[in-house]
């Protein structure tokens, strides 16, 4: 049993969030996603328009996630690796290079990102961002 994981936010969900979450499971059997609270967007200056428990439902309800586990900190990637036996790290290419360092502990995929949606291009379309 191969176990995946990936980390995001998914506010507004979009097709680009269903590609990555569908890819990150292709890598494996079992995935976990995890996906960020409101208290640590805060901690990083970001604001969602959807809160945490709304968001982690809808990824819940995806036919290709297994597990929604709440992400809190930067830190916690190792703690979560070894608690859950991760055997594949996934994020996204805007984050190419950055997690590196997990390689200690796990294979870690960079996947590329779907052209041309973003949370950030949604909000835009709706006036919520300059
Ligand atoms: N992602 C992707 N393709 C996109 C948008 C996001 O593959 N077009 C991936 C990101 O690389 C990340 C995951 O989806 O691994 C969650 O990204 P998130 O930051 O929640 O979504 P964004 O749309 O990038 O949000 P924002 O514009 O606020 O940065």
């Amino acid at each position: 049993m191969k176990r995946v994981i990936t980390y995001g936010t998914f506010d507004l969900f979009h097709v680009g969030h269903l590609n990555i979450i569908k890819r990150a499971k292709q890598l494996g059997d079992y995935l976990i996603v995890a996906v960020s609270t409101d208290s640590f967007n805060e901690i990083k200056g970001k604001k969602c328009v959807i809160p945490d428990d709304e968001r982690m439902a809808i990824v819940e309800s995806i036919r290709y996630v297994d597990k929604v586990i709440p992400e809190e900190t930067w830190e916690q990637k190792i703690a979560d690796i070894q608690k859950y036996n991760i055997d594949v790290f996934v994020m996204g290419d805007d984050w190419e290079g950055q997690f590196d360092e997990l390689k200690e502990y796990c294979e870690v995929v960079y996947l590329p990102r779907t052209n041309e949606i973003s949370t950030t291009n949604i909000k835009r379309k709706l006036g919520l961002k300059k």
